[in-house]
């Protein structure tokens, strides 16, 4: 071989030497991994191509380690380690990356998923602000620390109204924040009777902090619900048909130094939620009283016109005070007085005290997605918006809406005719036998019934939506159900000496109750397999598969319509 033919090779050869040192430098990236760790000789570990390289905990949260270390040619895990030897592993190899990852979470072999939307059937009727707070197919991660023995009273003394000062780490994707001060409370009270607890979290407002523009959120336990996935199909099923509501995404969760769990997060109705649903964000939205119905005492504020005496209308809780003068329970009053006269079958006369479109499709949903404890059966879990300042007119928001798709306290057969008369409660409460006198609005609520069965209600569309989040979730849900929960209330003892465990005081003469039904909840102990309560057939009067109620309220109305 001559030296001339040599030439072009080696020039060639150098510059791929070049190229790869030039490379080699560009090589490192960030790794960063969420990791709970409690003993202190213990460290977290990138092992890249069979090399490890040390992380250290990150400055922001101590649930987050971080470190430099070279692009992997055949994959990387993350290790635990002590010293220079290795404690663990992920079972798994990480595909190699090129640029530095997100925050991962140990020991989970995906970061985001595919997750087909419910198509909008509606346009949204307000002005939702554009927000990434529930960004599609992720999990997010939440750290509540720094006051471990104010959470241990409110974990221990469960009824009082334990408020503790404590910093929360909110971590998703590229995002870490932290908040300092933020208020956590036990939320509600029948989701006080299990041993998985909710919260409220207040973030305080110093500095204008806000988490995608939202300060006043809900941890939900899902703890009644095997399937964990009822209020996600719930809420994207309203948000698919334009109603004003919270929306949901899932969070791992972990308070001082445990993992608690897989929660749901959604927005409490508390500012600045109003104006982000109502008005894009705008901070110089002008609000009304916004009321919350909380039943009690055989009193249900369930619109039935109570007299003058304002105090009579309490159960109607102010949630919100208007954004001018005093909170005030005239203009609920004033509502129910409307209804009572019941004399006008002009439904531009109701479009003045109801936005009539918030208040059909959020019941045309009660009806087709089973709420079990809402407006129809219990006078439970809404809240009735007074439509901006001094408005006459009314917004009905659906809430909480754990008790659904075939978790039930009344009877489950009666939800599932196709003909809404039936369903429990439906022609107790005073406003839809009054509304549906008024042909427009009956028209239109039929309608809906259809149009959203059809659309929305329908295994065609809601299935894959719940497939593909069940993928997403399975890992967490089966990491949840073997961590210890934190109540420490010994609820047996009350369990023991009560007719009415619930302490609720429920009257079937006035709730539309199914004594079969709430005997046939009692009664079961063991969970129900998660794979079994998201596809059914559960066979109990008391619960249903998630799939499988969707499947027969769909094919209720289908025959019922003939559609
Ligand atoms: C990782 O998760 C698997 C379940 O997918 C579990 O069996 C295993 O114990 C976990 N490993 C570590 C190191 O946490
Ligand atoms: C929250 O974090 C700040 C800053 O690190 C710290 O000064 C404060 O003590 C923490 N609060 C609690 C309740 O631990
Ligand atoms: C911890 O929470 C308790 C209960 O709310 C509160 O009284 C106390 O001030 C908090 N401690 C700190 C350090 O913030
Ligand atoms: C209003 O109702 C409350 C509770 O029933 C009662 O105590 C009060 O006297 C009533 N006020 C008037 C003005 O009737
Ligand atoms: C019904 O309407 C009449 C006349 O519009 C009014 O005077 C009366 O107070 C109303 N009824 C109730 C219960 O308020
Ligand atoms: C619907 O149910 C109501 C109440 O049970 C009943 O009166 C009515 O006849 C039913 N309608 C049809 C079409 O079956
Ligand atoms: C409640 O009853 C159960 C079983 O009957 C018993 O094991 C438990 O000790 C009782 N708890 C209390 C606080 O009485």
């Amino acid at each position: 071989m001559r030296t001339t033919d040599l030439l072009p090779s080696l020039c060639i050869t150098v510059v791929l030497l070049l190229c790869s040192l030039v490379k080699a430098q560009k090589d490192e990236i960030r790794y960063q991994v969420i990791s709970l760790i409690t003993q202190t000789d213990t460290s977290m570990v990138v092992m890249v191509d069979d090399q490890h390289y040390p992380l250290t905990q990150s400055s922001e949260s101590h649930i987050v380690y971080t470190g430099t270390a070279p692009i992997a040619e055949s994959g990387y895990h993350y290790a635990k380690a002590s010293g220079s030897s290795i404690l663990e592993h992920e079972p798994f190899l990480r595909d190699p990356i090129e640029s530095d990852t997100i925050y991962e979470f140990y020991n989970r072999t995906q970061n985001s998923w595919d997750i087909p939307s419910v198509p909008s059937l509606y346009d949204s009727l307000f002005n939702r602000v554009d927000t990434d707070l529930h960004l599609e197919g992720q999990i997010g991660t939440i750290h509540i620390y720094g006051n471990a023995s104010g959470m241990d009273r409110m974990h221990t003394d469960i009824w009082e109204e334990i408020k503790v000062i404590t910093n929360m780490t909110y971590i998703r994707g590229n995002d870490l924040f932290t908040f300092e001060n933020t208020e956590i409370e036990l939320a509600g009270l029948s989701s006080k009777w299990i041993p998985k607890l909710s919260y409220n979290v207040k973030i305080s407002k110093d500095a204008d902090n806000d988490l995608y523009g939202f300060r006043r959120l809900k941890l939900r336990a899902l703890g009644m619900d095997p399937s964990y996935i009822r209020e996600n199909t719930v809420y994207k099923s309203l948000y698919a048909a334009g109603i004003p509501t919270s929306q949901f995404s899932y969070v791992r969760v972990f308070i001082d130094n445990q993992p608690v769990g897989l929660f749901g997060l959604i927005e409490n109705y508390k500012n600045p939620w109003l104006r982000n649903e109502f008005d894009g964000g705008n901070k110089d939205y002008k609000q009304g009283n916004l009321y919350q119905a909380k039943s009690s005492n055989g009193i249900e504020p369930d619109f039935a016109y109570l007299g003058e005496n304002e105090t009579l209308y309490h159960q109607y809780k102010i949630k919100e005070d208007p954004s001018e003068g005093e909170p005030s329970y005239q203009p609920i009053m004033g509502l129910t007085r409307f209804l009572a006269n019941g004399s006008t079958h002009d439904a531009s006369e109701w479009e003045k005290h109801f936005n009539t479109e918030s208040l059909l499709r959020s019941l045309a949903l009660e009806v087709l997605l089973g709420f079990s404890d809402g407006y129809f059966t219990l006078a439970n879990n809404f809240y009735i918006y007074q439509n901006g300042l001094d408005s006459e007119q009314f917004v009905f928001i659906p809430a909480d809406v754990d008790t659904t798709l075939g978790l039930t306290i009344v009877k489950m057969a009666d939800m599932l005719t196709g003909n809404y008369s039936t369903f429990p409660g439906f022609n107790k409460r005073p406003l839809m036998p009054q509304l549906l006198q008024v042909d427009d609005l009956k028209a239109r609520f039929e309608h809906l019934l259809q149009e959203l069965s059809v659309h929305v209600v329908n295994p065609s569309v809601l299935d894959p939506v719940i497939d593909a989040t069940v993928s997403m979730i399975r890992r967490d849900v089966e990491w949840d159900a073997t961590l210890p929960r934190l109540s420490k209330f010994d609820w047996s003892s009350i369990m023991n000496d009560s007719e009415d465990p619930f302490g609720i005081g429920f009257d079937e003469d006035i709730y539309p109750l199914d004594r079969e039904t709430i005997d046939d909840a009692m009664s079961h102990t063991v969970p129900v397999p998660f794979d079994l309560a998201v596809n059914g057939p559960v066979g109990y009067l008391s619960l249903a598969g998630v799939k499988e109620f969707i499947a027969k309220s769909n094919t209720a109305i289908k025959s019922f319509y003939n559609l």
